[in-house]
């Protein structure tokens, strides 16, 4: 079978040697225009003039845009339309498209863009959390609060307390392919639109809107995207929404792509946090009672704010079974820019409040930081099965079997077998019962090969004997709920034909960024059908072939589209089989497809021979796929229900250096075992894996977000905005793969593996404040991201 090998990505060859095609690399006819947004430079206030005479008689323009050139929706909002395309009257951010240049070239539409006069009339902007809730700056009017237990008696019953402040920094995609967009007008007003996106179907929205015509008129193509990290779930919209109503005003193909200073100084990053919390303890370490409160700076406009600053919730838990936990999340409006998905959709700034109670308490007692982190672990899925009733019984068959029905059973049957009854014993704070928690046995592996205990000791002695330099080395664990937690997004669809000749075309509706979807979707396809991957063809996202899709995102992309790609394959297959059975007057059951060829009974054919049959004896060998997620519920409102169909795991160790007089450090080691299920393919997700840890790194260490007092962004450019170089990577880099199963039915058993190792990235500044503390008798309180400014200043605080 092809799934479970490590193959390397489709595109691999192409991304080496040039050749992969990106929005910018498609040829355009020869007529096409080229856009460039004119941004404002006021943070916040109303336009009390605009002068655009210079913009429109600069060489090359043929039009200038405003908000009231547009005819229809002036809307680029993928949530609550308070998002214009253009400036409607006021601006809310330092960057905010103002207006649009439509030019002959690229640097015609950039250098005109410049020239605009824009005057307003200044209000003093919400920059910081603390002005936003000064000025009760916020969405969804007041805080939101979930909560377990009776949170104040277990506080009054522990016999210890702390608390503390944690500022934990914002980040910057830094995808290396910009965002850009082409429109290509078609006949009868239709557009056609290439989109560097992870959401064609809400381009394809969004620009039927803007344009005033039905989804059907427009649809939406994307080959790949050379990084996404979630920055290009709404954020593209802007892009694509400009291109489509000036390809409509003017007739002409269109393309935009955002040199990158504008790309980081108009686009949303991930959500800066601030977190207070607060712990109650016994002598042991083991937690009473949380409570956390944690504020979101979402800048602007509204976007995905809500989903993510939910699911910093749902990971405020992290790994630990919370007696009783109280979690207040505040939305905060200011006037930077809109922050969006990122790599784990607030699940890390949840975490990372999470990881610093449990070093703050360890610190506090004088215990191990693994052994606490233990004691407050989950209980195992053995013991939880174990209690849990009937249905508990892991299902085993799923990823070797070849012939079977996953997807079928997956809709109806009793999977569930997870999906038990809540009994309480093991409950998260949102009322979800963890029966598959495998972090102990993960850890005792871990701990293991990484030789945690022996290189601690070698660390304290050498950290004795060197007053400069000093080490550190920490152990963290993630827990990952996969699923959107937004129900309705749980679908997915495919379409997949067969040839005369065999050969398979294969398209759904996720979208490559570099991950390795289309890869692992491939090898689904060709397992199911018993041949060699070079049979089947990768195909262009295409809203015309797979509609009403979901972004690709929430790490489920293989899950959901690896099921109802199979899907679609087997209603084929099924189909094949029939034709061959009836032929040879035998069973249906007894047609096989595997090595390449059709086996039917004793006789066996090629492939390509059984679709040739199938074809002459008039079968449809054409075929959607349809997959939903089971067993998931969730009650936003309320905080309750079951959000996750089931959580990933994984745990890292990582050693750092840091100098003591100037803050610089270094990542020295990391050691991560990680959990994909019964990986679709383990080359993809250890690439994965590293790229993820390398990236979480990055973001709570050197990537430093800066704004000034007039909320200008300072750090627009990789000559200010530092993510980890190759030379970063850790000298010593260990990746295994857990070998488990998926407990629950997903494709072959696999896991969701893009987001959560990003979160294993925490182990470094937990590593970073160890080495701190060797400096001194108090808790260093590392804020992140952990520059070597930061660090210095975590030294002195150790040394008191
Ligand atoms: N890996 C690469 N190389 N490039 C990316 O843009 N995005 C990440 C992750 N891994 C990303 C990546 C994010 S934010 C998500 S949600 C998942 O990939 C999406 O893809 P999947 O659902 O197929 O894992
Ligand atoms: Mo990923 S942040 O869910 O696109």
């Amino acid at each position: 079978m092809t799934v479970q090998k490590p193959l390397p990505h489709d595109a691999a060859p192409l991304h080496v040697t040039g050749q992969a095609r990106y929005v910018d690399d498609v040829p355009v006819p020869g007529d096409c225009l080229h856009l460039c947004f004119g941004l404002s430079t006021c943070a916040r206030g109303r336009i009390t003039g605009v002068d655009l005479t210079s913009v429109s008689e600069a060489p090359g323009v043929l039009a200038v845009l405003t908000a009231d050139d547009l005819t229809h929706a002036n809307d680029v909002s993928p949530s609550v339309h308070d998002e214009p395309l253009l400036a409607d009257g006021e601006v809310h951010y330092m960057g905010q498209p103002v207006f649009l240049v439509v030019a002959e070239t690229h640097l015609a539409a950039r250098f005109a863009a410049q020239l605009g006069r824009v005057t307003y009339e200044e209000e003093t902007p919400i920059l910081t959390i603390e002005q936003a809730l000064e000025a009760d700056s916020r969405f969804e009017g007041g805080p939101v609060v979930w909560s377990k237990g009776d949170v104040e008696e277990a506080f009054s019953g522990a016999p210890h307390r702390l608390s503390g402040r944690l500022e934990v920094g914002g980040q910057e995609h830094f995808y290396l392919e910009g965002q850009a967009a082409l429109a290509l007008p078609q006949e009868g007003g239709d557009m056609v639109v290439q989109s560097s996106t992870q959401h064609p179907t809400e381009i394809q929205h969004k620009v039927a809107d803007a344009l005033g015509l039905p989804m059907h008129a427009v649809r939406v193509e994307t080959r790949r995207m050379g990084g996404g990290f979630g920055g290009k779930e709404s954020q593209g919209n802007a892009l694509a929404v400009a291109c489509a109503v000036a390809a409509q005003k003017t007739g002409r193909p269109c393309k935009m792509r955002y040199d990158r200073d504008d790309d980081m100084i108009v686009t949303g990053k991930r959500h800066d946090f601030r977190i207070d919390w607060e712990a109650g303890y016994d002598d042991e370490g083991r937690l009473h009672a949380v409570e956390f409160t944690q504020y979101a700076r979402c800048g602007w406009a509204q976007d995905l704010s809500l989903p993510v600053a939910d699911r910093a919730m749902l990971h405020a838990d992290n790994a630990y079974l919370l007696p009783a936990a109280r979690i207040t999340s505040h939305r905060l409006k200011t006037n930077t820019q809109s922050a969006t998905a990122f790599r784990g959709f607030g699940g890390p700034q949840g975490m990372v409040g999470m990881e610093r109670v449990m070093d703050a308490v360890a610190r506090e007692r004088g215990l191990d930081p693994v052994e606490v982190r233990r004691r407050n672990f989950y209980r195992p899925a053995s013991e939880v099965s174990a209690t849990a009733g009937s249905g508990a019984e892991p299902l085993k068959e799923g990823a070797v079997h070849e012939g079977g029905d996953v997807a079928s059973r997956g809709a109806s049957g009793p999977v569930g077998s997870h999906a038990i009854e809540a009994r309480g014993e093991n409950m998260t704070p949102y009322g979800m019962e963890v029966t598959d928690f495998i972090l102990h046995e993960m850890t005792d592996r871990l701990l293991e090969s990484s030789d945690y205990a022996g290189r601690k000791q070698r660390i304290a002695q050498w950290n004795a004997e060197n007053p400069v330099l000093k080490r550190g080395i920490a152990y963290s664990p993630v827990k990952f709920g996969i699923s959107f937690t937004l129900t309705h997004l749980n679908q997915a669809g495919a379409l997949v034909h067969v040839y005369q000749d065999g050969s398979i075309h294969l398209n759904h509706g996720g979208t490559e960024m570099g991950q390795g979807l289309f890869q692992k979707v491939a090898q689904v396809a060709a397992s199911r059908f018993g041949v060699p991957l070079e049979m089947v063809k990768i195909t262009a996202t295409d809203t015309g072939k797979v509609p009403n899709t979901s972004a690709t995102a929430a790490s489920s992309g293989s899950d959901l589209n690896g099921m109802a790609t199979k899907a679609a394959c087997d209603t084929i297959r099924d189909r094949i089989a029939e034709c061959l059975a009836a032929l040879h007057q035998t069973d249906a059951a007894r047609v096989r497809f595997e090595d390449g060829e059709v086996k039917v009974g004793e006789e066996r054919m090629s492939f390509a021979r059984a679709a040739q049959i199938a074809y002459e004896n008039r079968v449809s060998l054409s075929a959607t796929g349809y997959y939903r997620t089971p067993d998931i519920s969730w009650d936003r409102q309320r905080g309750q229900g079951r959000p996750f169909f089931y959580f990933a795991y994984g745990c890292a160790v990582t050693e750092v250096a840091i100098d003591t007089l100037t803050g610089e450090n270094r990542i020295l080691r990391a050691d991560i075992l990680h959990d994909c299920g019964a990986s679709l393919n383990p080359a993809l997700d250890i690439g994965q894996i590293e790229g993820g840890f390398v990236q979480g790194a990055g973001w709570l260490t050197t990537e430093e977000l800066v704004w000034d007092d007039l909320g200008r962004l300072r750090t627009h450019a990789p000559s200010t905005y530092k993510i980890p170089a190759c030379s970063d990577r850790p000298k010593v880099f260990n990746v295994d793969l857990w070998d488990g199963e998926n407990f629950a039915e997903t494709i072959f058993r696999s896991k969701a593996v893009g987001e959560p190792p990003l979160m294993l990235g925490i182990s470094a500044w937990l590593a970073l404040m160890d080495a701190c503390a060797a400096c001194g008798p108090n808790d260093p309180a590392l804020d992140t991201p952990a520059t070597a400014e930061r660090v210095l200043a975590a030294v002195k605080r150790a040394r008191g």
